[in-house]
């Protein structure tokens, strides 16, 4: 075999969500695109904002400046992270230290500045505790720097509980990741949920007289319901770190752009920027794309229409609840992850195909008894999918 036995290995336990994916493709293909819905890939659907179109035309025609093309500090464009770090600034208003340009380093999206943290913080056999349900991709990320993923279960309402993160700390614990808004249950953590989980770590940061890292997986951010700002973590932890992008509140998931922000607080915080920065270049990614940092740097409160994702989760809440599905209601993001009819949610996920509907079992996300919906599709194609519910869940309770 030409590749390694860990490949072979994440090869065949490969992400749920992509065969997911691929499956819809060939449905799409035998049964024409109108009658397959869509549940499975948080791949959104909106039109990122006339700013960023504008912006790209801006950046590709603008002028040419010198060295624009060329290569840059790894980091980012320096007066792009200027632009971050006074955006992080005045949108923390809490915060006692504001940000420096050194607190925000350019990434490749949220799952290049995820790499690029645990490269600078995991040595072989290093522990990272998720939060189940997770995405799954943490686990990768974790493992493709010797690390281990550990699990702190969340409770039925799927919040945090400190009390099982804090029994999930062993000697190797170097990091806790969270994510908030949540994939894939759209919880949104409380101002005092972070607190009370800041509060566990200074607990667990004293027991290994180290600090533990608190890394917030944050792309989902400006996708909250009802008017309200997500809670930072910034204020509730000084060794905290936020790792974002721009791929779902702008819709631009393919072009890759994103950024890590540490916590200013932090003691140690230069030092970890400058691992940061090397693990950016050693990773291979060598900086983000160039393009997509002139173009984010000028639109950094901009979005797509979200307000569209709160009004497909609640007519598609509402319509499953009174169909008879259970469901915890999401604060934010574009999923819904309701219970599943049947013990065996895999079993479900396949009685949901037959009736053409993709969704992704909880095991995907490690809370079997789940599946999850993510709504980037239109409403209209929602509203017809409700049949297909109704007949799923009366089959699973045939
Ligand atoms: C929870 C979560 N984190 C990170 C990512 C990766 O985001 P990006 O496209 O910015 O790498 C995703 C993408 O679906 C996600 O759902």
């Amino acid at each position: 075999m030409i590749i390694s036995d860990r490949m072979a290995e994440a090869l065949k336990n490969g992400s749920m969500v992509r065969k997911m994916f691929e499956e819809g493709i060939r449905l799409k293909a035998e049964h024409g695109k109108g009658n397959v819905f869509d549940y499975s890939l948080g791949n959104p659907d909106l039109p990122p904002p006339e700013s960023f179109i504008n912006g790209l035309r801006d950046a590709v025609t603008g002028g040419e400046v010198s060295g624009v093309h060329g290569y840059m500090p790894n980091g980012g464009w320096p007066e792009v992270r200027e632009a971050v770090a006074a955006y992080l600034t005045e949108t923390n208003p809490g915060i006692k230290v504001p940000f420096a340009a050194e607190h925000a380093v350019m990434t490749v999206g949220a799952a290049g500045g995820m790499n690029c943290v645990f490269k600078a913080i995991l040595d072989p056999g290093d522990e990272v505790i998720a939060l189940a349900p997770y995405f799954m991709e943490y686990r990768f990320y974790v493992d493709n720097h010797g690390g281990l993923l550990k699990v702190a279960e969340t409770d039925d309402r799927f919040r945090p509980v400190p009390d099982k993160v804090l029994a999930a700390v062993t000697p190797r614990t170097r990091a806790v990741i969270i994510n908030t808004p949540n994939n894939p249950t759209g919880a949104v953590y409380t101002a005092s949920e972070l607190k009370s989980l800041g509060d566990a770590l200074d607990e667990a940061s004293k027991r290994l007289a180290r600090p533990v890292l608190l890394v917030s997986d944050e792309p989902y951010r400006k996708i909250v319901f009802g008017g309200c700002a997500a809670p930072s973590v910034f204020e509730a932890y000084s060794h905290s770190i936020v790792v974002t992008s721009f791929s779902k509140d702008l819709s631009i998931p393919g072009e890759r752009i994103g950024y890590a922000a540490i916590n200013p607080a932090m003691e140690g915080a230069g030092e970890l920027s400058g691992a940061l920065v090397l693990a950016n270049r050693i990773l291979g990614s060598v900086n983000a794309p160039s393009l997509m940092q002139r173009v984010v740097k000028g639109i950094l409160k901009d979005s797509a229409e979200l307000g569209i994702y709160e009004g497909r989760s609640k007519i598609l809440a509402d319509a499953l609840t009174d169909l008879g599905y259970e469901l915890v209601r999401p604060q934010g993001t574009f999923y819904l992850f309701p219970k599943s009819p049947l013990e065996d949610d895999l079993a479900f996920t396949e009685t949901l195909r037959r009736e053409l509907i993709l969704a992704v079992p909880g095991i995907g996300f490690a809370r079997p008894g789940y599946f999850r919906l993510s709504l980037c599709l239109d409403g209209d194609m929602i509203v017809k999918s409700l049949t297909a519910f109704a007949k799923a869940l009366a089959r699973a309770k045939a």
